[in-house]
């Protein structure tokens, strides 16, 4: 797959190391064109390139910036009409300790309604960067689960072999409205791995009996 990842911090360096390892052709972009530089240095096979234009010729785009940049980032990247947007952002407050929207939206939900012509689809935000890393058991000895919900059945089905070629189990979480269900989810993850002190190699699964 030909994969644009917006964003070279520490989830899109993350997906940049796991997808060119399964032999996707990636490209990476930030600002800040060292930082794609450094990202891309660092794995054989990636490309950095310049914000304006990124998308092009990807089948799917990756939104690894914060929530707060997201819109300005993938209307900077160029044309998106038609084209997957995998949406991985969670909307935290400065302190991490909550969300700055939901129960009557999501962060999903504002990006589709300013990006009308995207194939937007939630997945991954429940996965922390150290997690993704490491790779989708993380020595944990079970696969790391990723909730995929979209009003696009082509972005699900994109977001989910994109998922399952770097090893993650797939859970069908519904419509793009489900969003409002994930982002408070990947609150939870982040109280447990910092406020409760578990670190951020933990993961949720969803297990339903044999
Ligand atoms: N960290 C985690 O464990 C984790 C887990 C699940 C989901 N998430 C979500 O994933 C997203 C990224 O998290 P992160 O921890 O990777 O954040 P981060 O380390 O701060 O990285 C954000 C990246 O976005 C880039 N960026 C900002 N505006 C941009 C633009 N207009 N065009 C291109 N690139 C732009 C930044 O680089 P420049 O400043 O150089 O542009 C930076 O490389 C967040 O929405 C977060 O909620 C994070």
């Amino acid at each position: 797959m030909k994969i644009t990842v917006l964003g070279a911090g520490n989830m899109g360096a993350a997906f940049v190391k796991q997808l060119t390892r399964a032999g996707h052709q990636v490209s990476v972009t930030s600002r800040d064109g060292a930082k794609a530089a450094q990202v891309a240095a660092a794995n054989p096979g990636a490309k950095a390139v310049p914000v304006a234009g990124s998308t092009t010729g990807a089948e799917v785009v990756v939104l690894a910036t914060a929530f707060a940049d997201a819109v300005a980032a993938l209307q900077g990247a160029g044309d998106l009409n038609g084209k997957v947007v995998i949406d991985i952002t969670n909307p935290l407050t400065a302190d991490y300790t909550g969300l700055t929207i939901g129960h009557s939206t999501s962060a999903a939900e504002e990006i589709a309604k300013a990006l009308p012509g995207a194939e937007l689809v939630k997945a991954f935000n429940t996965v922390f960067a150290q997690v993704l890393a490491e790779g989708a058991d993380f020595g944990s000895g079970r696969k790391v689960s990723v909730f995929v919900a979209s009003d696009s059945e082509r972005a699900k089905q994109s977001a989910a072999a994109l998922a399952e070629s770097i090893g993650f189990q797939v859970v069908d979480a519904g419509g793009l409205k489900n969003a409002r269900y994930l982002e408070p989810l990947a609150g939870l993850n982040i109280y447990l791995g910092y406020g409760a002190g578990l670190g951020t190699s933990i993961a949720p699964a969803w297990i339903r009996k044999a």
